[in-house]
């Protein structure tokens, strides 16, 4: 019999590589989604990739705590990989309440459900924010974590801790938290990938709809940075690699292995890349000119961080595979989908 996993946020850029993942890993999926942040592009991709066209979709808002209820009361789920969330760091510092209320508010339904269902899986989607500015690099599981520098990376931390408290107070939840450091790049097959709401804020989107030329020109956020070449220093994974951890999770908890009842991990390459080697890395994968101007700062952003995914490689038996120049072109070809090139 093939356990049943629900991805919920399962129509987003990380849930439906996820999904892809978990069925071809011969998992059954249950995608749950309210859509408030996505269209059907991805889960439609998620279909074609895998032949799949009766993935089951259910169109619901976690914050409803009845849907939810009723969500694990007619369907056998045997773990749950938790997405469902706000994740616009910048909104999140001027609608604090929409994120605490919303991100909160979903994630202690989906426990309090799968608990009284008797699914006691649970795999938080957690976040390399939580590490703040660290002080000392890389940062490994221990690295104390820091006050939050935004709402939304609050949440990922308040959601840990629920996350840790019910495990230690309900014996039948076992949970594992993933912090992922910066995902990028799509799918191969350029049918799914990441869909930013207007404006990217991140730094890939951006460059793609700059090289596709929906944006004008790229702003690299300061190069007085102490860093090597003076631009921010981050640890960039390929979503395909961060997907697949999330299938040595789940396969973690399924089978038993874990060694406590609540586990944290780095999904992170280990490897730093400033913001000009990720710009001269797309333009030479894609054999391009990129359109870019050095600007002031941005207002939050941290020097560094990179990852020591150590514990992953080790526990997990996960390690990032893809090369840089793979996940740039599949960034380029993605975009070029989107356009119908
Ligand atoms: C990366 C670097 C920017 C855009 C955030 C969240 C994190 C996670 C990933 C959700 C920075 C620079 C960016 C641009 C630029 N999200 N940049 N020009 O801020 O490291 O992390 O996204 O889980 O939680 O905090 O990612 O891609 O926004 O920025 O120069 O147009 O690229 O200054 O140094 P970030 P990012």
């Amino acid at each position: 019999m093939k356990s049943c996993v629900l991805v919920s946020g399962g129509a987003g850029f990380i849930g439906s590589h996820v999904t892809v993942e978990l069925i071809e890993a011969g998992y059954d999926v249950i995608v749950a989604d309210n859509m408030s942040n996505c269209d059907s592009t991805c889960f439609e991709g998620v279909k074609k990739i895998t032949g799949k066209d009766d993935i089951p979709f259910i169109k619901m808002d976690f914050r409803d705590p009845v849907a939810t209820e009723l969500l694990f009361a007619t369907n056998k789920i045997d773990a749950v990989i938790h997405f469902a969330g706000f994740k616009a760091v910048g909104e999140s510092v001027g609608e604090p309440l929409k994120y605490y209320k919303n991100n909160l508010d979903s994630f202690m339904n989906v426990i309090e459900s799968a608990r009284a269902r008797g699914c006691g899986n649970i795999l938080f989607s957690s976040s390399a924010t939580v590490y703040g500015e660290p002080d000392k690099l890389p940062v490994t599981e221990e690295t104390p974590r820091q006050p939050a520098t935004s709402p939304y990376g609050n949440t990922k931390k308040m959601c840990e801790d629920i996350l840790r408290d019910c495990v230690k107070a309900y014996p039948e939840i076992k949970g594992i938290a993933l912090r992922y450091f910066n995902p990028i790049g799509a799918h191969p097959s350029a049918l799914i990938g990441e869909l930013p709401n207007g404006i990217p804020n991140n730094l890939v989107p951006f460059i793609t709809q700059t090289a596709i030329g929906k944006r004008e020109c790229l702003s690299v956020f300061g190069d007085d940075y102490p860093t090597p070449d003076g631009t921010c220093q981050r640890d960039f994974i390929d979503i395909v690699d961060l997907a697949k951890a999330h299938v040595f999770a789940v396969r973690r908890m399924l089978d038993g292995e874990m060694r406590k009842d609540y586990e944290v991990f780095n999904i992170g390459t280990g490897k730093p890349l400033s913001v000009m080697e990720l710009i001269k890395g797309f333009e030479k994968a894609n054999n391009l000119s990129l359109n870019y101007k050095i600007a002031p700062r941005r207002y939050g952003d941290i020097t560094a961080i990179w990852a020591d995914p150590t514990l992953a490689n080790n526990e997990l038996g996960w390690k990032a595979e893809r090369k840089l120049e793979d996940t740039l072109a599949s960034a380029w070809a993605w975009e070029k989908h989107l356009a119908g090139k």
